[in-house]
């Protein structure tokens, strides 16, 4: 019995590749529903949400073993810069050097890593494009002093959405 226990407890924080990238789905799907009930109010009222938001969803998200969340080089929120493992295949992304819709690679702990590009949308350059209303960008400011997400184009690479698991 004891066994038997011991068996499901240590299989239940074990995950495959399916299960990183359906976390990854879900933290994207929510954030984008919170994003967009919160734009309904207003722009500057959804930089809040994101605040507030972004690091709940993630936690969320990030069940059964695996952890999930969100980098970029260009980061607006200082806790999203990306690590180590993860700089090279960002760079090859960015230099399109890698074309497959993401990556996994075994890392030195023992675990697993997931690198999957987010691709920048319409909507998305209303607070990270090029022409930023003035209230947002005070809002953005405010929140992210350092904030180094903006100037992007639609299709350029936003970000990554991120996994570590145990296989
Ligand atoms: C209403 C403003 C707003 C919109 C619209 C928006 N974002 Fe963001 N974005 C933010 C804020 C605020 C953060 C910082 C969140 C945090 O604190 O984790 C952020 C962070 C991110 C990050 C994490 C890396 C970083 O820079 O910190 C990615 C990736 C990202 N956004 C992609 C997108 C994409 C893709 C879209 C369009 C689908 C989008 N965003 C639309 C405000 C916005």
């Amino acid at each position: 019995m004891k066994y038997i226990l011991l068996l499901l407890f240590s299989t239940s924080l074990l995950a495959s590749e399916q299960e990183a990238l359906q976390a990854i789905k879900s933290l994207g799907t929510n954030l984008k529903k919170e994003l967009q009930k919160a734009m309904k109010i207003s722009k500057v009222n959804a930089v809040k949400t994101c605040n507030v938001k972004a690091m709940a969803i993630a936690k969320e998200a990030s069940k059964k073993g695996i952890e999930v969340g969100r980098v970029s080089t260009k980061n607006r929120n200082p806790n999203n810069f990306p690590k180590e493992w993860m700089k090279p295949y960002i760079e090859k992304f960015h230099k399109k050097e890698i074309k497959d819709p993401y990556v996994v690679i075994s890392l030195p702990n023992g675990k697993k890593g997931l690198l999957k590009p987010i691709a920048t949308m319409p909507m998305c350059l209303n607070c990270h494009g090029t022409k930023i209303d003035a209230d947002v960008m005070e809002e953005i400011k405010k929140h992210y002093p350092n904030d180094k997400a903006i100037g992007y184009k639609v299709g350029d690479i936003r970000g990554f959405f991120w996994a570590e698991y145990k296989e």
